[in-house]
């Protein structure tokens, strides 16, 4: 069954009272819900298993191994969230960018885009036009996974701006991108179009994965550590609000309505930034409903500076997870303890899944923390 806006399982009542989306209205539900970042993936030998015949953007939209990949460790852990199966490139690919990922590095393009004629070209021919009608083998992909979830929320995801212009700029991983914060200084134009193209494709991914009954979204802006606040404020945080406001805006048909307008969706939005301590006020600013917080900064504290406002998912330090489980088992303990003073806690990592974790790992945590 394809489900339209009407039939949304957050209209439906079909994930509406999941332990996930209680927390992020800022609630506390029995259990502390718990996902993993880049739980679908190398860290499974059944991931493994059927990725070894596909290409990794091909997989991305082939329905049917997409919906199957996300499942996985939904099925394995019993997480609270499956999170879609696909990559922050995914967009510029199917919009037309020549992109691939290389394993062991990361995204490449073939041509980067570092003057305002490179901009100005993207924005011309790789167009949130052409992104909408690639989409088709998304929307299954969501559909096929959201008919076998059932109670359990599908989170959508996109690339924030900056992370995508700085691979697009950088034409590859770097460390510090030196290269996408020379052209926002040096050309303020050119880079304000350049982020807010960005924005539009992550917003019309996020758009297709919640019209097709994502229950909730998170936008990864992995390198947005790397900025100063008043950079990030100034030439960031704008077109990542861009991006949401978009999503915000998606509504539904309520029967009562007549027609007359649409009833808001309110798909819930968190928001995740690598190494960000420093940017936790300005995150706040973008107003999502929960913020993700990397491991370097204790939840309290967190939660503290944010004025207690802000439901908060994390923040396992990721190196624990080969450490022996009584070890573990504290740090998973602190982590619970301090998530208690935000008004709500998602528990999750500090950042992804390493890809030689061992998977019985992840598991125990599920089962630890439901039992806390
Ligand atoms: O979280 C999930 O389980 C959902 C799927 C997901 C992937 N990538 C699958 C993937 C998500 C949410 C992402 C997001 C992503 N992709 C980010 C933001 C999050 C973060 O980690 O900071 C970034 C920066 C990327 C770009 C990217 N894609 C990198 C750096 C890599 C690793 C390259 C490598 O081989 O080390 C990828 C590839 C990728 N994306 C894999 C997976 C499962 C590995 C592909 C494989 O099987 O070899």
């Amino acid at each position: 069954m394809k489900l339209s806006a009407d039939t949304h399982p957050l209209v439906s009542g079909q994930t509406s009272d999941a332990p996930l989306i209680r927390a992020l209205r800022g609630d506390r539900p029995e259990t502390t819900p718990v996902w993993f970042m880049r739980q679908a993936g190398r860290s499974l030998p059944e991931y493994r298993a059927l990725r070894s015949e596909h290409r990794m953007l091909d997989a991305c939209v082939n329905p049917e191994l997409a919906a199957e990949i996300t499942l996985q460790p939904v099925r394995r852990h019993g997480v609270d969230a499956a999170v879609f199966f696909s990559d922050i490139v995914v967009p510029m690919m199917l919009a037309g960018v020549n992109v691939d990922l290389v394993a062991g590095r990361g995204p490449v393009f073939a041509e980067p885009v570092r003057t305002a004629a490179d901009v100005a070209r993207c924005r011309a021919e790789f167009t949130p036009e052409r992104l909408r009608a690639a989409l088709g083998p998304i929307r299954e992909a969501v559909s096929l996974t959201v008919a076998e979830l059932g109670a359990t929320p599908l989170i959508g995801f996109a690339g924030a701006p900056f992370t995508l212009a700085a691979y697009l700029v950088e034409g590859g991983p770097s460390r510090e991108h030196l290269r996408a914060r020379a052209l926002m200084h040096s050309d303020p134009d050119t880079w304000r179009e350049l982020l807010e193209w960005a924005a539009d494709l992550s917003a019309v991914f996020l758009e297709a994965q919640v019209e097709a009954g994502a229950s909730a979204v998170q936008l990864f802006d992995s390198w947005a550590g790397s900025l100063s606040v008043n950079d990030y404020r100034a030439h960031v945080a704008p077109a990542s609000e861009r991006a949401l406001s978009l999503v915000r805006g998606i509504g539904y048909r309520h029967p009562e309505m007549h027609g007359y307008a649409d009833a808001p969706l309110s798909v819930p939005v968190i928001h995740f930034a690598v190494g960000s301590g420093h940017l936790l006020e300005e995150l706040a600013a973008i107003d999502p409903n929960a913020i993700g917080v990397d491991w370097r900064t204790p939840l309290d504290e967190a939660s503290a500076r944010l004025g207690h406002r802000f439901p908060l998912q994390g923040n396992l330090d990721p190196a624990f997870l080969s450490a022996p489980e009584p070890v573990l088992a504290a740090h998973l303990n602190e982590v619970l303890s301090r998530g208690e003073a935000a008004p709500a806690h998602i528990l999750n990592l500090g950042h992804g899944v390493p890809p030689e974790t061992d998977p019985t790992v992840l598991t125990r945590i599920v089962e630890l923390a439901h039992a806390y």
